[in-house]
């Protein structure tokens, strides 16, 4: 195993790049699924978790080839429809082979995914859009079991908001006969380029990145031709509060401003300066930087994905901070870390009370999940001395050489053997 050393304290200054959404191609790759050819797929991270969807499809029969940000999905191989715990177990987003799959064979047997570090990650609301399309749902020995004489299209009003949940649907609804409306759709930017990408294959969707999407069911679609991913929002936003660390001056470029609003507006408040130039984004830390509140929403609200990394900066600042979690109440793991270091924070039910702190110090801290890791890597940049962050295959899972990147700018990170 590895972990990644930090001598902190370093002013980055230079231009970084962003790399596609994990979030978007997952569901990308899933609909592969739906076609019987080959597709290509561009600007593709080489992320731990795309080999992980990438295996699955394997096993269900596909052909994948990944080379330098390509990616190439041969379908027409597909014969299985059974997704096993082993692979499932490693990454929830597996669960988002479920509606391709039952709109393919109309049967499939996708393994629970079961809990994570961040909560305990229920797929109800998958299991209801699949009943009101059709499905007949049972959960047995830890697997979901679905099977569809005829899938019809209907409403589909779902309780939450869902990422995932919103995406199976539209991968079942692509297939199914007639018009599917969805109810309380998630907005996310990742819905929208798996829309984008479905319609490339001949799907008729319209409404992605609302609330209300409509899809008109068709009888088959057509292979991706070169599909180019979205840039990664969650990576940007990443990348913009390193460049708001340590009077840092970062342009970050290849992403998406309009992606960015709500982790903007809270940056300016904090005095952290940014400049939108086309499709690159400019950061300079302030020397004094002012706590806020913030609370974690569905899009466009801030983002629970990016909540441990502003929680970094929030540390350093000059006051006090309050921040609530209202996506996954449990996503406050990376805390406990975090006071290692020095930093003061209370938990208080599904908020962390923040108090800024006039130093954090470098520490031998230990990742727990994507995006703590992540968040424990800002820590040790702007932590006096020497961190070590230790289990970083969980950071691997979701950032492409975030380390050289860094590196790059001029912090001092680097990788070490456990
Ligand atoms: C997606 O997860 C993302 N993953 C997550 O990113 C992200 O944190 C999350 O959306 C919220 O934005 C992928 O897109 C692969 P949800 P998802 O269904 O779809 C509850 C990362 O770090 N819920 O939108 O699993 C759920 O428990 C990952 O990249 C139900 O109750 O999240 C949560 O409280 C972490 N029943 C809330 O809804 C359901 O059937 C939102 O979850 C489904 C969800």
């Amino acid at each position: 195993m590895e972990k990644i050393v930090i001598e902190g304290k370093k002013k980055l200054s230079g231009e970084v790049n962003v790399g596609g959404a994990k979030n978007a191609v997952l569901p990308i790759i899933a609909a592969c699924i739906l076609n019987d050819g080959e597709n290509t797929i561009s600007n593709v991270p080489d992320l731990a978790d795309v080999r992980t969807m990438m295996k699955l499809l394997e096993t269900l029969g596909a052909k994948c080839e990944y080379a330098d940000g390509e990616l190439f999905v041969n379908s027409k191989t597909i014969d299985r429809y059974k997704a096993p715990y082993d692979l499932v177990k490693t990454m929830r987003a597996s669960v988002l082979v479920l509606g391709p799959l039952v709109a393919r064979f109309k049967k499939a047997e996708v393994s629970l995914p079961g809990g994570c570090a961040i909560g305990e990650r229920p797929i109800d609301q998958h299991i209801k859009g699949l009943r009101i399309l059709g499905a007949s749902v049972q959960l047995e020995d830890g697997y979901v079991s679905a099977a569809a004489e005829k899938l019809e299209g209907t409403t589909v009003p779902f309780d939450l908001s869902t990422v995932t949940g919103t995406e199976n649907i539209m991968l079942l609804a692509s297939l199914s006969e007639g018009e599917t409306v969805i109810l309380n759709a998630a907005c996310e930017p990742e819905v929208v380029d798996l829309a984008n990408a479905l319609n490339l294959m001949g799907a008729k969707i319209e409404g992605a990145g609302t609330d209300i999407i409509t899809i008109t069911g068709v009888s088959s679609l057509g292979p991706l031709r070169d599909y180019r991913v979205m840039p990664d929002r969650i990576e940007a936003g990443t990348l913009m509060i390193a460049g708001a660390l340590n009077e840092s001056d970062l342009v970050i470029k290849d992403c998406r401003f309009e992606h960015l609003g709500a982790l903007t507006g809270k940056l300016l408040q904090t005095g952290t300066e940014i400049e939108k130039n086309g499709d690159s984004i400019r950061v300079r830390g302030s020397g004094e930087i002012r706590s806020i509140d913030f609370s974690t929403l569905p899009y466009p609200g801030f983002p629970t994905d990016m909540q441990a990394q502003m929680m970094i900066l929030m540390c350093v600042a000059d006051g006090m901070s309050v921040i609530t979690e209202n996506i996954f109440p449990q996503r406050f793991m990376h805390t406990a870390e975090l006071r290692r270091m020095g930093a003061d924070i209370k938990l208080v039910g599904n908020s962390a009370v923040v108090r800024g702190v006039a130093e954090i110090r470098g520490a031998p801290i230990m990742a727990s999940d994507l995006r703590a890791s992540a968040s424990l890597v800002l820590a040790g940049l702007c932590g006096t001395g020497r961190t070590e962050v230790s289990r970083i295959y969980h950071l691997d899972r979701g950032y492409e050489k975030l380390d050289e990147k860094l590196r790059s700018v001029g912090a001092g990170i680097w990788r070490e053997k456990e």
